[in-house]
Order: structure tokens, then C-alpha cells, then sequence
């Protein structure tokens, strides 16, 4: 079962998580909070299914290069629930960051995060510089200016439009904010591998609609469960008047848009020629059955 997968998974990664923070100062309190917090750890879950394919990336690797992943979706998350942006009191069942340790303090845990999530990745014994120096070039550029940044600076944007963005514009901002960080999870599996040209863009195409839709479902699961089950407040972005798949077309067809995406996905991963990808087709699974 794909959660039982997925709870192994934040085991080991948890205990690298706690190792590179440490606590031992105020900074590093507040990192690891969040960080080792009541998480899914989906991301973590889709480097490890995705190294099932690739049998030559170190275990050692794989555990540095999910934690590297994990730390720097904390640090958005934390700077998501910040006031200046979705100002959200919950996350991860416990009161989010900026709630226990104040706002300048959640920035700062936030900065530090994103900065250690680079120094895993170079303090990682196995992998040569090369692989290294690839790994942190598709992180920065997943998470940056043309990354997960912009999607958040286009999603707060969008909050204070007059005229309503359309399905296109928010599938942009949805691929920027929340894929990229998943297809470069799902990437970071192959980083020692080289795929043919044909096997990475039929990789890339079904990470991609996998990033997709796992915001598509994020949209819904905001209005169709409760705070106590997702663990964070529901009916976050109708307070905060964002444009999302269900206020654009509806939860049921946001959810049979996801599960196309998701089904569509498998094809192109199957078009791969690769091995023991089955577990990353259970997680992608996994993805459009959630509840959380
Ligand atoms: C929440 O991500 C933020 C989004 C990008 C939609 P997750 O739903 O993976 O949150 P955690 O890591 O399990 O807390
Ligand atoms: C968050 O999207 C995306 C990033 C953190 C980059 P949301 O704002 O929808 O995530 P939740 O619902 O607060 O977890
Ligand atoms: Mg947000
Ligand atoms: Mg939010
Ligand atoms: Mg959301």
C-alpha cells in the first residue's frame, strides 16, 4: 500500500531531516518543527519509487536527495501560511510557524532551509560532482525565479484581479507553484542515469501532469474535507478570494480533469521502456484517491 510505502519512507528520511538541522540553537528549533512535522512526505516517496528504476543511485543518495527535497518544500510551505500570503494558523496539525515562533522567525527558518537543502545535496558521500552540480541546477531552477517563486508571486497576484484568470492561466501557475517541485522529485531519481532523449521527455511529460495534478487535487481537497483530516485550514483560498480549479469548473469535473492528467501520465511513463516503474504508478495512483 502506497501510505504504508510512503510512512517507511519519512522513517528514514526523518532521521537525516533531524541529523542536518539539529537543534541546538533557536533557528534550528523552529526548522525542525516544521520540518519533521506530521507530513505525507509524497515528494521523498517519488524520488524513492522513481530510483526503483534506476538501480545504480546509493540508498545513502536517494535519503540525502529526498531530505534535500523535503527541506525545501517545508521552507514554501512555511512561507506560503505567512499573513503576507495565505496567512494560514495550521499546518501539519500543529499551529504553522509563524503562529509559534512569530513572522520575522518563520522567514528566517524558511531562508534557512532553502540554503540547507543545497548543502544536503553537496554533503552527500556517494554521488560525484557532476551528479551534484546537475541535482542543484534542476532544484534552483524548479524552485526560482521561473519556478516555484513565480507561481506564488502569480498566485497572490491573482488573488486581487477584477477579471478572473481562465483554466490555462491558473494550469500555468498551478505547473509553476506545485509541479515543478514534483517533477524535479521524480527527476531527481534518474539524476545518475542517462535516459535516451526519447525516455527523459516521456519522463518529463509524465511528471509533469503528475505535478498538475496534485495541485488539482489540492484545490478540491480544500473545500471537500475537513481542517481536522487535512490538517491544515480548509476553505483557505476562498477566504483568501483565489482563483482555483474548483471555483473555476466545479469539484467533480476538477476530479475527473486530475484523474485524466493522472491516467495520461502513465501512458507516456509506460511509453519509457523502463523497468519497475510500478511503484511510481501506485503513488501517481495514490495521488487522485487521497484524502489528505
Ligand atoms: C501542500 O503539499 C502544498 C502544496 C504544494 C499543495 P503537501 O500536501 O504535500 O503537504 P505535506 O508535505 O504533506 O504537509
Ligand atoms: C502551495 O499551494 C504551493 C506552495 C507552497 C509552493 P497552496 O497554498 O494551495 O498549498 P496549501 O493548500 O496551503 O497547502
Ligand atoms: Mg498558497
Ligand atoms: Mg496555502
Ligand atoms: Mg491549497
Amino acid at each position: 500500500m502506497v501510505t504504508q510505502y510512503l510512512s517507511e519512507v519519512k522513517e528514514l528520511v526523518k532521521i537525516k531531516l533531524s541529523h542536518s538541522i539539529g537543534d541546538s540553537n533557536p533557528i534550528e528549533k523552529s526548522m525542525l518543527y516544521s520540518a519533521v512535522a506530521d507530513s505525507k512526505m509524497v515528494r521523498a516517496g517519488l524520488i524513492f519509487a522513481s530510483s526503483e528504476i534506476n538501480s545504480t543511485l546509493k540508498q545513502d543518495t536517494i535519503i540525502s536527495l529526498a531530505t534535500s527535497i523535503e527541506l525545501m518544500h517545508t521552507y514554501s510551505l512555511i512561507h506560503d501560511d505567512l499573513p503576507c500570503m495565505d496567512d494560514d494558523a495550521i499546518r501539519r496539525n500543529q499551529p504553522s510557524s509563524h503562529t509559534k515562533y512569530g513572522e520575522a522567525n518563520a522567514i528566517l527558518s524558511g531562508d534557512a532551509l532553502q540554503a540547507l537543502s543545497y548543502e544536503v545535496i553537496c554533503n552527500d558521500m556517494y554521488l560525484s560532482d557532476t551528479y551534484k552540480i546537475r541535482a542543484i541546477k534542476l532544484l534552483s531552477k524548479a524552485c526560482g525565479k521561473n519556478g516555484m517563486v513565480l507561481g506564488q508571486c502569480l498566485d497572490v497576484k491573482n488573488e486581487t484581479k477584477l477579471t478572473k484568470i481562465d483554466q490555462k492561466t491558473l494550469d500555468h501557475i498551478h505547473e509553476l507553484k506545485t509541479g515543478r517541485l514534483i517533477e524535479c522529485s521524480i527527476l531527481f531519481g534518474q539524476i545518475n542515469n542517462d535516459l535516451s532523449s526519447d525516455e527523459l521527455s516521456s519522463f518529463k511529460a509524465f511528471s509533469k501532469k503528475l505535478g498538475l495534478a496534485f495541485q488539482i487535487i489540492d484545490d478540491i481537497l480544500d473545500v471537500t474535507e475537513s481542517s481536522e483530516v487535512l490538517g491544515k485550514n480548509n476553505n483557505s483560498d476562498k477566504k483568501n478570494n483565489k482563483v482555483t480549479y474548483v471555483s473555476i469548473l466545479g469539484v467533480e469535473p476538477s476530479r475527473a480533469r486530475a484523474r485524466k492528467l493522472i491516467e495520461s501520465s502513465i501512458v507516456d511513463l509506460s511509453r519509457c521502456n523502463l523497468r519497475n516503474f510500478d511503484r511510481l504508478v501506485a503513488i501517481a495512483y495514490y495521488l487522485i484517491e487521497r484524502r489528505k
